[in-house]
């Protein structure tokens, strides 16, 4: 019940519509008996700036910020954690006696999905392809990991240098701007973090006969749940990882950091699921 002392949380993002937050969220706090209500804000870009001054204003206790906003939001914050501020994009803002600080759940979120898979990123090759917010978050995370490498390839080259020139000034000599792709021989992971794939007719991100046996095939998107990518990798006997883990633990992470209580991470994984109709 919505009662006069309800905290509001919610996300910004355009579009928002498709977000499964609200329903991970709401269905955590009411298991939590927690006082919170999640909501979808649709925050064109040109109207962020009064959406933070809305946060302030109406002192809503937090947010989830997404596309197209994670980047330009960083500005018009107070304080800035660390690893946002290296990764150059903000997911999570809490509201602290008024004042806005900005958090990076998605990096720690994916290292968490990939070790619930039971890998570890510790000396593992990488290959990622695409190089915009979701590559960079994924590439940071892992750099900050300990992997032996990390190969970015991208449609248009100069963003993936881009991402690479970044990471080789927090730790250098790890990561490289990938110029073509050839047979993934000597990769561990292969991580699609480009949109093809979230829709149904999109080509793979790569070609099937590039992909070698013993490669894990991790693909941030997730939904559909299984992707062209995923579903070709299956069929060569490949282990394969959905973005889904990637939501839920960026979810779980943020929940955290609003609440300070231990989140319930089945409930959330459940709402997820049932949202996409998943068993
Ligand atoms: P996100 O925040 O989810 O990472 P984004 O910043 O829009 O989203 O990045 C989308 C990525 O998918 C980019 O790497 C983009 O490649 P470009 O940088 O060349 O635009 C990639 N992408 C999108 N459509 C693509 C396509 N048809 N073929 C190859 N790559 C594509």
């Amino acid at each position: 019940m919505i009662t006069g002392k309800t905290k509001i949380l919610g996300i910004l993002g355009y579009p928002v519509s498709h977000t499964l937050s609200p329903v991970m969220h709401n269905e955590a706090f009411r298991a939590s008996g927690l006082d919170y209500c999640y909501l979808p804000f649709k925050v064109a870009p040109e109207r962020l700036l009064d959406a933070v001054g809305g946060i302030r204003a109406l002192n809503i206790r937090g947010v989830n910020i997404t596309v197209p906003h994670k980047e330009r939001i960083i500005p018009l914050l107070d304080h800035l954690d660390k690893e946002a501020s290296l990764i150059g994009a903000v997911n999570t803002v809490v509201n602290k006696d008024g004042k806005l600080y900005g958090y990076n759940t998605d990096a720690k979120g994916f290292i968490k999905s990939l070790k619930e898979e039971g890998i570890m990123p510790g000396r593992k090759k990488v290959m990622i392809l695409g190089a915009g917010g979701a590559a960079r978050a994924v590439a940071f995370s892992l750099l900050l990991n300990g992997v032996k490498s990390i190969q970015i390839y991208n449609r248009t080259p100069e963003k993936a240098e881009t991402i690479v020139d970044f990471l080789n000034r927090v730790k250098s000599g790890i990561a490289k701007t990938a110029y073509a792709i050839t047979p993934l021989k000597d990769i561990d992971i292969l991580i699609n973090a480009t949109s093809l794939g979230l829709k149904k007719n999109d080509p793979l991100p790569i070609a099937p006969a590039f992909l070698c046996p013993g490669l894990i095939v991790y693909d941030l998107i997730y939904n559909p749940q299984k992707t062209g990518l995923l579903i070709e990798a299956s069929r060569q006997g490949l282990k394969t990882i959905s973005g889904l883990g990637m939501l839920l633990w960026q979810g779980v992470l943020s929940f955290r950091l609003w609440t300070g209580i231990e989140p319930p991470v089945e409930i959330m994984r459940k709402a997820i699921y049932r949202a996409l109709r998943i068993r």
